[in-house]
């Protein structure tokens, strides 16, 4: 693909990721991820050998660059974003990177409750970042994403917060209160999603206050023993 298709096609998607496409192509997200969300995230710097699934993906920022960093193989889910809808391009961003980078990340369209390892198989590395106060059900997705990890297996969180200390408490969202977003449902608190996330069966959770920290959001990382 020579340099004006290339723009050209990239200048008809509405993307949520920020990335660098090649031949001087930079895609307008809504916010640069490489520079505001990664560093937040702890992604491991090399992931040679390991595989990974990226749940949420949609334009696949986070599993292109797990790809960058020597992932033997990747994952890519999403369920509803992928759909086209007025408003957004659907898959549209996820399939010309893919182009753009020759990828190989594999992809699948799959709503997180029905995820199951029996048809993806286990992973070393789960990204679960910006998906969990959109489930209806939180601990029920959390118990789906745990059974995904491979034995020793690193889950790595991101989410909004509600910032209050204290005992366990998600905010319940039954309308757009969240952003003007109705696909958002829950703001737990750091307490509630450390909670959540041992309740659904992980090992070793974080909250990792040690990395760069945005108001309103956590990130935790879990391990599966
Ligand atoms: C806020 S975006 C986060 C995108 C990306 N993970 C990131 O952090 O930049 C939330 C993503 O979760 C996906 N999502 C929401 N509900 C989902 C569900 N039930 N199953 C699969 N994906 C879902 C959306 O389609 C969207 O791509």
């Amino acid at each position: 693909m020579d340099t004006t298709e290339l723009r050209e096609r990239a200048e008809k998607i509405k993307w949520y990721h920020t990335m660098d496409l090649g031949q001087g192509v930079i895609t307008h997200g809504c916010i640069d991820q490489a520079k505001v969300t990664l560093p937040r995230i702890g992604l491991p710097e090399s992931l040679a050998g390991r595989t990974v699934l990226d749940i949420g993906a949609w334009d696949g920022f986070y599993a292109f660059e797990c790809e960058r960093r020597g992932a033997e193989a990747v994952m890519a889910v999403d369920s509803y974003m992928w759909v086209p809808r007025p408003e957004f391009t659907g898959k549209a961003g996820f399939h010309l990177a893919h182009e753009a980078y020759k990828s190989r990340v594999y992809d699948q369209f799959c709503d997180v409750i029905d995820l199951d390892p029996r048809r993806t198989g286990r992973y070393d590395v789960v990204l679960f970042l910006g998906v969990l106060y959109h489930m209806r059900h939180p601990l029920l997705a959390l118990e789906r994403v745990a059974k995904l990890l491979a034995p020793g297996g690193l889950l790595i969180v991101e989410t909004h917060v509600v910032e209050r200390n204290g005992s366990p408490m998600m905010e319940f969202y039954p309308g757009s209160e969240l952003g003007g977003d109705p696909s958002n449902w829950w703001g737990p608190n750091v307490s509630c999603a450390s909670a959540l996330l041992s309740a659904a069966g992980l090992a070793r959770v974080r909250h990792m206050t040690e990395l760069p920290q945005l108001s309103g959001r956590a990130v935790f990382h879990a391990e599966c023993d």
